[in-house]
């Protein structure tokens, strides 16, 4: 015990306050983002002027500040909010009771059904305003893309069913907005004709930051959280790192947590390679959050794209191939899922991250999509796989050095012969890969 203590204490011991390094948190200070800040104060102040837009879309990349400075601006104004970050539910339903229970009243049961949600949700917003003599109540909706996950649910419905209610507040003079967090712009979701002609076009895109605004924010954390100050060449490497597929903020933090925790455990001060390492660790963590926190199929997915793009030397690969390798990989006594349920899983693995798409014309049959990992696939493999994978790396290895020694130098027939490798693999003892995905 006194191990792990001492440890993890050596972990700590380069910080002297770590909650500046705290991701879940609102920060007590916001670097810039004054243009997004005024334009949502002057969307909600305007109800001191007897009229509020319904619904503000707040949209941009990931680890842009969005939930951040929403929820700064809300509670720096002293508005009564209720904030749902609504990642937590599954279901339409549940999104409803995660905003009951943020507002302190207990879960209801699905049988109750959602208009007796949505009286309570009434009574529980006049409360507020009774409470507060406030006459505005602003509903955030952060990750609103999990609502329309939920295809029997209606989401649309919902939507309407909360214009309905701020109509229905706005007759007694006080203001109901709905603020929605997303990714995506709201165009993008499958809303009904109702709801779109109510909700009008209040939208706030935030930008990714630059490499700059990513550099400005960690200096601020760097300063605060760490007990001896960090130089500024690693904090610029770590705000490059951030910075190159989208300016992300959260990654950044993320990064300088990490790294300073691994040579804190090393009883060193941060250097590159401790960010180098870092940023080895974060991917690892990444992939099997995302990867064994799926389901049985997607799981299998992952590894069939993974394993393809080992065993071959194009990075991009089709649906169809890819629900050829899925087939392959999966025991027969498992069920298949349809190919259109895999084009799904596709789409979730670009959503996680995990892999990009593209989009190619197929001459006269159309166009289809593509797909190719954004990581390692043997990070992918030795993360989540590791005795499949085991098999498959010394195959290769073994492979490679035949080709060394036969001097086959062009790349057709590596390629071929790659994927003759796959081919007797599939053969093989190695097909079977359904007791170690299921692990
Ligand atoms: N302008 C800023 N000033 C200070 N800290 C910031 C700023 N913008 C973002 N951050 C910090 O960066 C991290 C990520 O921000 P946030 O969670 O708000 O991003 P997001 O746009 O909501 O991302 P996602 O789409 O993934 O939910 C948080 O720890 C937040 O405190
Ligand atoms: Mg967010």
């Amino acid at each position: 015990m006194q191990k792990i203590v001492n440890a993890v204490r050596g972990q700590n011991s380069v910080f002297s306050n770590k909650s500046y390094l705290d991701n879940l948190s609102v920060p007590k200070s916001i670097i810039g983002r004054e243009n997004e800040s005024k334009k949502l104060v002057n969307y909600l102040l305007s109800y001191e002027k007897g009229l509020v837009v319904p619904l503000i879309s707040i949209y941009g990349r990931s680890g842009s500040g969005k939930s951040t400075i929403i929820q700064f601006v809300c509670k720096n104004l002293d508005l009564d909010f209720c904030y749902a970050d609504l990642r937590k539910s599954k279901t339409v339903f549940g999104c409803v009771n995660l905003i009951l229970s943020e507002l302190g009243h207990p879960n209801l049961k699905n049988a109750q059904g959602i208009n007796t949600a949505f009286s309570i949700l009434e009574k529980l917003i006049l409360e507020k305003f009774e409470k507060s003599n406030n006459s505005l109540f602003v509903l955030c909706l952060d990750e609103f893309d999990t609502l329309f996950y939920d295809k029997r649910g209606k989401p649309s419905d919902f939507i309407y069913k909360l214009l309905v209610l701020v109509e229905k507040l706005r007759k007694t003079s006080k203001h109901l907005c709905i603020i929605t967090i997303s990714n995506k712009i709201l165009s993008e979701f499958d809303l009904d004709d109702r709801v779109v002609s109510r909700i009008g076009s209040s939208e706030i895109y935030f930008n990714s930051y630059s490499e700059d605004n990513v550099l400005k924010i960690i200096r601020n954390r760097a300063k605060k959280s760490f007990s001896k100050s960090i130089n500024d060449e690693i904090l610029k490497y770590c705000a490059k790192i951030s910075s190159e597929e989208h300016g992300d903020a959260r990654r950044a933090i993320d990064l300088l947590r990490t790294s300073g925790e691994i040579a804190g455990n090393d009883k060193k001060e941060i250097s590159k390679q401790y960010v180098d390492d870092a940023i080895k660790q974060l991917q690892k963590n990444q992939l099997t959050t995302v990867i064994n926190g799926g389901s049985f199929h997607f799981r299998l997915a992952c590894a069939g794209l993974a394993r393809l793009t080992f065993l071959s030397e194009e990075q991009w690969h089709s649906t169809s191939e890819l629900y050829s390798q899925y087939q392959k990989i999966l025991y027969k006594d498992r069920q298949k899922i349809s190919y259109r349920r895999f084009s799904e899983m596709l789409v979730e693995l670009v959503n996680s991250g995990i892999a990009v798409s593209q989009t190619i014309s197929k001459g006269r049959q159309g166009y289809g999509s593509q797909f190719k990992l954004t990581v390692d696939p043997n990070l992918i493999g030795i993360s989540c796989f590791p005795e499949r994978w085991k098999g498959i790396v010394n195959a290769k290895a073994a492979h490679d050095a035949m080709q060394k020694s036969q001097s086959m130098s062009s790349h057709g027939k590596r390629n071929s012969s790659l994927s003759n490798l796959r081919n007797i693999l599939d053969s093989n003892a190695e097909k079977n890969w359904n007791d170690y995905v299921r692990k």
